[in-house]
């Protein structure tokens, strides 16, 4: 009997006691118990806005499964990135051979003069072609992180792909340093020469000598040699920003932030990749005489009238005052 008393005792307190946390806790927990093995996925982000669970080891951070931001970070990565990147770089590539097509090499109108005036120094060639041979190897590993999984890993294979992938990976990571250095001299060594002036916009006006046969007149660099330097400094500052923010994860930012920071690195990227394309054309097969100039270091003087008039009027003007050491025979 006094057995059965306490056993009475015992479930009338269970009972208080369960009435009493059921109208004390918050409302998400009257509603859902996360551990249940009923509950759903789609519910408990509904509730809780994202799913996030105990860890063991030190990283707390480590615990977030499931953050909706991330939906649309994806979203962005496989579908809106890869349409950007795709039509940005596909579009100037038809642009330049259209353009290449009509218009041909722009060639040197007055023809070789045999004498040739220094354009760029050696250590002026050197940060070049250091920065150039860096932004084509990180332009190849970042575009492989994009659509090397839709485009090459089908053509060849698993095994290939995860090696190629992981030594692309080591050589973006490593190139970003001398890249970012070479952007660093790049802006400091031609600053001087790419302030924009009102001589630029003559040149914008008379279409920059490309389109047509004029040769409006040039100091150093032209209107479109400083929107590509602009480019080149701009651009490099925001690539090597946001990638050193995801190559040193939650060291600068959360979660959110690094999604933002690579929205920002692979839509400049695929813009600066676009950019340079162009660029590549014009100091190739678009300009004869043009490579010289990063080749050699010379340019025929011929060259530096057509395309850098005032450049090479400054130039004369100033060697004429010292030896002459500036202008030399072509061998
Ligand atoms: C195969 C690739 C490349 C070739 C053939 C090339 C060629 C050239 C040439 C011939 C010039 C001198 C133009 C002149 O004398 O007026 C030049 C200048 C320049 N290059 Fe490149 N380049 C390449 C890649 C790059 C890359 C990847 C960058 C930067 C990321 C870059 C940045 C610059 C800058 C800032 C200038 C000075 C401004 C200008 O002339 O546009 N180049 N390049």
């Amino acid at each position: 009997m006094a057995s059965f008393a306490r056993f009475i005792r015992l479930a009338i307190g269970a009972w208080a006691l369960l009435l009493v946390i059921s109208s004390s806790g918050p409302s998400s927990a009257q509603q859902i118990n996360p551990t249940a093995s009923s509950v759903k996925e789609q519910q408990l982000l509904r509730e809780l806005n994202r799913i996030e669970g105990r860890v063991s080891i030190p990283d707390e951070r480590s615990g977030v499964l499931e953050q909706p931001a991330g939906r649309e970070w994806r979203e962005f990565r496989n579908v809106t990135l890869r349409w950007v990147g795709g039509v940005a770089m596909l579009g100037i590539l038809a642009v330049l051979v259209i353009f290449y097509l009509r218009r041909g090499m722009v060639r040197l109108e007055s023809g070789r003069s045999g004498r040739t005036i220094v354009r760029f120094t050696a250590f002026e060639r050197f940060v070049h072609w250091m920065t150039a041979t860096c932004f084509i190897v990180l332009a190849i590993s970042g575009l492989n992180v994009t659509f090397g999984r839709p485009l090459l890993l089908p053509l060849i294979g698993l095994e290939a792909f995860s090696e190629w992938s992981q030594w692309a990976k080591y050589a973006h990571n490593y190139l970003s340093f001398p890249f970012t250095i070479g952007v660093v001299l790049i802006f400091l060594m031609w600053i001087g020469g790419n302030i924009p002036n009102k001589v630029d916009v003559d040149w914008i006006k008379r279409g920059g000598g490309i389109v047509g046969h004029d040769h409006p007149p040039a100091y150093r660099f032209n209107a479109g040699q400083k929107t590509i330097y602009w480019i080149v400094v701009v651009g490099g500052a925001l690539v090597a920003a946001t990638g050193y923010e995801l190559m040193f994860p939650f060291y600068i930012s959360d979660i959110e932030g690094m999604q933002l920071a690579q929205m920002v690195h692979s839509i400049v990227a695929v813009l600066f990749i676009a950019a340079m394309l162009a660029h590549i054309y014009i100091g190739t097969i678009g300009m004869e005489g043009a490579f010289e100039a990063m080749g050699t270091g010379t340019v025929d003087i011929n060259w530096a009238k057509e395309h850098h008039r005032l450049w090479f009027e400054e130039e004369n003007a100033r060697t004429d005052a010292r030896p002459r050491t500036a202008v030399t025979a072509a061998e």
